[in-house]
């Protein structure tokens, strides 16, 4: 133990004396992504499958998704009141889904976006670059379903 910190503390000493930073900066950002890949897969690889798994999956379907979100809803969501938050909802779709799927009177839907592009570069994709925003149509859709459901909430309550 003793040891191994003396042997900790003298590395880093080292690398600071003579600026390995130098050396390492150009790989910093793929050595950081297979540090995180390698945590991910192990959690994948130790993590019980369940009884909903469809990976892998050569044939990526973006509304695939929708499937594991109705198995959700099926196995432990139904119709039970639910505090629904949505990071990012870009034009809606997904919040959409689950706004009109669960109907319980009690249930709160929040969904957040900045609407106004990235607030900083996520990757290969840039500060300010707009991933999908909602229409005018679908804005206006989503805000009919949520003012009948505050509409029903207050005048149905008792129901
Ligand atoms: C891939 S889209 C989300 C798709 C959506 N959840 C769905 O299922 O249809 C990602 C969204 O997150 C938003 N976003 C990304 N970073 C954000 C941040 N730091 N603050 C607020 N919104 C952010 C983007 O504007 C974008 O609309």
């Amino acid at each position: 133990m003793d040891f191994k910190l003396f042997l900790i503390r003298k590395i880093k000493a080292l690398f600071f004396r003579f600026k390995l930073h130098v050396l390492i900066k150009p790989f910093e950002g793929v050595l950081i992504n297979a540090a995180y890949l390698s945590k991910l897969s192990r959690w994948i690889d130790k993590t019980p499958k369940g009884n909903f798994n469809d990976f892998y999956n050569k044939k990526v379907n973006y509304t695939d998704r929708f499937k594991l979100h109705e198995f959700v809803f099926k196995e432990e969501i139904q119709n039970q009141t639910i505090d629904y938050f949505e990071f990012g909802v870009a034009s809606g779709i997904a919040f959409k889904w689950w706004v009109e799927k669960n109907n319980n009177p009690g249930s709160k839907f929040f969904g957040f976006d900045v609407f106004t592009g990235l607030p900083e570069d996520f990757g290969v994709m840039k500060k300010n670059n707009i991933m999908i925003l909602p229409d005018k149509h679908q804005i206006f859709k989503m805000t009919v379903l949520l003012l009948l459901k505050v509409y029903f909430k207050i005048h149905f309550h008792d129901f």
